[in-house]
């Protein structure tokens, strides 16, 4: 096993495959993962529990200031709390979900949240980091970029499917979802400059984990 640093980035849409195959490609290189989406879902947590207004920035940044956030970086499991309360079912549900666009859109939750993504991929060293400003953002060295996308019909099948949910009403709240992630000012999602673009409509989510790993024996990392 080689133990240098290797960072990858992947971002995309949700229902690009982004999770499944962050993880599974984190397990098979022997790296970390990071879920930063789960991070911003956490503080939405904690500012939904808080009952300030969503539509307040300085109230949602001082929230996300004082909330202690917890996340670990094992592929095979990591917890998410809030303040000591452990919120990986909740961050999951329909309430943050709806409401977690608003509060990634604000400037000063992102520099908290970048910050602490910095931290831990350098403690870290090899990792998986998947999200939206992953290669533009939060690590634009990293050794490989990817951005999955999907279409919009196989993004919304595949939400579907997962969480039990009508497609239609999954199609509809996925395309309001990525409108707001993708028209923000602030680190809008965008593919960086030298990202490859990988659309996952017709892969399998092995197929996808191969891609990246050819991706990464060509540039001599990773393994
Ligand atoms: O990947 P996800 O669906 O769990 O992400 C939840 C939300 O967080 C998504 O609507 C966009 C936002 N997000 C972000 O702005 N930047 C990231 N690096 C990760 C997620």
């Amino acid at each position: 096993v080689r133990t240098g640093g290797c960072v990858v980035a992947v971002d995309g849409p949700s229902g690009s495959g982004k999770s499944t195959v962050s993880r599974r490609l984190a397990i098979a290189l022997g790296a970390r993962y990071l879920d930063t989406g789960a991070m911003y879902r956490a503080v939405t947590w904690a500012v939904l529990r808080s009952g300030v207004d969503l539509a307040d920035p300085s109230a949602v940044a001082k929230v996300a200031g004082e909330t202690e956030l917890g996340i670990g970086t094992d592929p095979e499991g990591y917890g998410v709390t809030a303040d000591g309360v452990p919120v990986e079912v909740e961050i999951r549900g329909s309430e943050v979900t709806g409401a977690v666009s608003a509060v990634a859109a604000v400037p000063a939750v992102r520099s908290l949240l970048v910050t602490r993504q910095r931290d831990l991929a350098a403690a870290a060293g090899r990792i998986v980091i998947e999200g939206r400003d992953i290669g533009a953002v939060v690590a634009p060295n990293a050794d490989l970029k990817v951005f999955l996308t999907a279409s919009a019909a196989a993004r919304a099948a595949r939400r579907s499917a997962e969480n039990a949910t009508d497609v239609g009403h999954t199609a509809t709240d996925l395309a309001r979802r990525d409108r707001l992630d993708s028209t923000r000012k602030a680190d809008p999602m965008v593919p960086a400059l030298d990202a490859v673009v990988l659309d996952t409509t017709e892969l399998g989510i092995d197929e996808v984990v191969v891609r990246l790993r050819e991706m990464l024996a060509e540039r001599g990392v990773g393994r």
